[in-house]
């Protein structure tokens, strides 16, 4: 189980390639049959493919996600003269939970944690219905749709700027800041849409100040009420603050995704699709399946803080480690039968959501989202079918979700 180096294998080729973008199950299951981690000498960056290897990593108090850390990495300080831009863009979203280690990212966690613990999501179900009910009324009955424009870039927007009672008003310059933003992370991001996203970021920070000072004395806005208060009581200063509400507030494009991904995967699979009909009790765990099956993101970063032995495989610090969601969502040492989609899967460890300290604050949320708007969709339409072959971004990296997706709804 030692680290593979690969040096025949071109990862950043690989990784940047449409075709393994459109579709990176086969060559990831060929990669990870010769291992769980793999080290490539040409970016000094370590994969994980495995499970195991994964679910060590991100519960290691030594590998943590500040990437100033790494090295060879853009957000180091002395990357500044290398790539001014860069080091701009990065320095102006670091500070918040998702890029801190302790004891910064619990300070910040624990300010945000009080509104999304396991009580607090089943209330907002009847607003999250509201909302999948408008969009499924406005659908075509038997004619063909795009399912992402008309469906899916909507529902998770609509939802939170309702918990953060921002007004509709804004829908169409959050998205565009979103999708400006959504390249943050990506390996392939241009000096053009660095430029974009540092715009978007202080675009969406600007309206943030102005909307925390708005909401100041509004009572019913528990989310920002939490971020006042901290940042009032000194807890978080105001760029955290910002950045964290900004992380929240744009954490609903994954959300997209796996609604494309999960309509996809079920119109590929009509079995599964009718078992579902017939029972629906089977909901929670299809959308474990559908999580595990196609993953809405296609890696997670950790940075070596200390020495870590990952699995056999000595991690030095200073590395990055790219854990390959769509290998570990599909490794057959954890999976039976990992190749296919059963909707009624248990146990069923995906890791889509990261792990350990980090793991996704908003995965309760998009969970219900997901469940909500299936069961919507199931219950209007009696057939749902493709009509032309999906489209995947293959300009996204980090992230796994469809550009287009032309289905029919039939009542
Ligand atoms: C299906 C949709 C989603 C997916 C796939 C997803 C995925 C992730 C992943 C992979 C991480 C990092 C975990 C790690 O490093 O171990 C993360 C963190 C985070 N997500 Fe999500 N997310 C989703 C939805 C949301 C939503 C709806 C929100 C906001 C309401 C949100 C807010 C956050 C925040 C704030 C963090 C940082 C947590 C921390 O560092 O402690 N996410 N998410």
């Amino acid at each position: 189980m030692n680290e593979i180096a690969s040096p025949e294998l071109d990862w950043w080729t690989l990784l940047t390639d449409p075709d393994y973008l459109t579709d990176p199950h086969p060559h990831l299951k060929r990669i990870r049959e010769k291992g769980q981690v793999h080290y490539d000498p040409a970016s000094d960056i370590y994969f994980v493919l495995g499970h195991e290897a994964f679910s060590s990593m991100v519960r290691a108090p030594q590998m943590g996600r500040d990437t100033r850390l790494w090295t060879n990495g853009w957000s180091r300080p002395e990357s500044k003269q290398r790539d001014p831009l860069s080091y701009e863009l990065f320095s102006e979203f670091q500070r918040q939970m998702v890029n801190s280690d302790q004891p910064d990212h619990r300070r910040m966690r624990d300010v945000y944690e009080k509104a999304f613990r396991p009580a607090d999501i089943p209330p907002l179900r009847p607003m999250i219905e509201a909302e999948a009910r408008k969009l499924a009324e406005d659908l075509p009955d038997g004619t063909p749709v795009e399912f992402m424009t008309a469906f899916a870039n909507h529902l998770p927007l609509r939802v939170v700027r309702n918990l953060f009672q921002i007004s509709p008003d804004m829908d169409p310059k959050l998205a565009e800041w979103n999708a400006a933003l959504v390249k943050i992370g990506d390996i392939m991001m241009s000096q053009e849409q660095k430029r974009e996203a540092l715009e978007a970021l202080r675009a969406y920070k600007d309206f943030l100040r102005g909307h925390l000072e708005a909401c100041r004395g509004n009572p019913d806005n528990r989310l920002i009420g939490l971020a006042i208060e901290a940042l009032d009581n000194g807890i978080m200063d105001e760029d955290e603050t910002l950045n964290n509400l900004k992380g929240l507030v744009s954490g609903n494009e994954t959300t997209v995704n796996v609604l494309g991904n999960g309509l996809l995967t079920l119109v590929n699979h009509p079995d599964a699709m009718q078992k579902l009909r017939s029972e629906p009790a089977l909901m929670r765990t299809a959308i474990e399946e559908i999580l595990r099956y196609e993953p809405a993101i296609n890696f997670i970063l950790r940075v070596a803080i200390e020495d870590f032995d990952c699995c056999g495989t000595s991690i030095p610090k200073g590395s990055l480690a790219l854990g390959l969601i769509c290998a570990i969502n599909r490794d057959p040492e954890r999976f039976s039968e990992a190749e296919s989609f059963d909707i009624a899967r248990r146990p069923n460890a995906q890791y889509i959501f990261g792990g350990g300290p980090h793991v996704c604050i908003g995965a309760a949320l998009a969970r219900l989202e997901v469940e909500v708007a299936l069961s919507v969709l199931l219950e209007r339409f009696s057939r749902i079918e493709l009509t032309g072959d999906p489209v995947w971004w293959t300009d996204r990296t980090n992230q796994r979700g469809l550009q287009s997706l032309p289905v029919r709804f039939t009542r």
